[in-house]
Parts: C-alpha cells; sequence; structure tokens
C-alpha cells in the first residue's frame, strides 16, 4: 500500500495518517487509532488491519501492509456483501487483544 492510499475507507483515513498517528501518539492498544479521524469505526473491515498496524509499530517494524488497494477494496466490498472475511486477513496481533487460548494451550 502506498502512504496515501486509504486503510479504513469509511473514514477516508490514509495510511499516512496512521502512521503518523501511531509514530507521534504511541498508542498502547489498538483501538486508540479510533481516535485517528474516526479510523475503524464504520463498517469494521479495517479493524484487523489496524491491529496488524498496531504490532508493526510496537514491534518497531515497517508500518505497511502487503496488499495492493486495488485488492484491500475489492476484498472489502466482498466483505460487506457477504459478512466474510478473506482467509489471509490479518489476525489479532495486539498483546492487549490476543487470539483466544486455543485448546491446547492449557
Ligand atoms: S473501512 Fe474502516 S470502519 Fe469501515
Amino acid at each position: 500500500m502506498n502512504p496515501d492510499d486509504e486503510v479504513c475507507l469509511c473514514f477516508h483515513v490514509s495510511l499516512r495518517k496512521i502512521r503518523g498517528y501511531l509514530l507521534r501518539e504511541k498508542p498502547p492498544v489498538a483501538s486508540l487509532i479510533s481516535e485517528c479521524l474516526g479510523a475503524g469505526t464504520g463498517c469494521q473491515w479495517c479493524v484487523p488491519f489496524l491491529k496488524h498496524l498496531h504490532a508493526c509499530s510496537v514491534e518497531g517494524k515497517p508500518i505497511d501492509l502487503k496488499i495492493s488497494p486495488e485488492q484491500y477494496i475489492a476484498d472489502r466490498l466482498k466483505y460487506k456483501a457477504s459478512g466474510k472475511r478473506p482467509t489471509d486477513t490479518p489476525g489479532p496481533a495486539d498483546p492487549q487483544d490476543p487470539a483466544p487460548p486455543s485448546p491446547t494451550d492449557a
């Protein structure tokens, strides 16, 4: 994705704006990215991607999404039509919002 591509399509929040917010504010949890122009508070499509970007920021990795804007928009249209995400959508990576433990974690 390029910096001016929108991550939150509902509120037109670009990758550049989210990067700037993460680097400037260093939010402890991904959900605080909503303070950046309401990102993630609409259809919820971008939430896993916002969590991924937050995890990248926390881990000191490049804050980026490895998906073309065309594919991102197409996947979001499918999500809005079906309510289902593609299987390669980033999963929960926020340490404050971990995936549920598996039955073998006991
Ligand atoms: S795309 Fe971000 S809330 Fe809909």
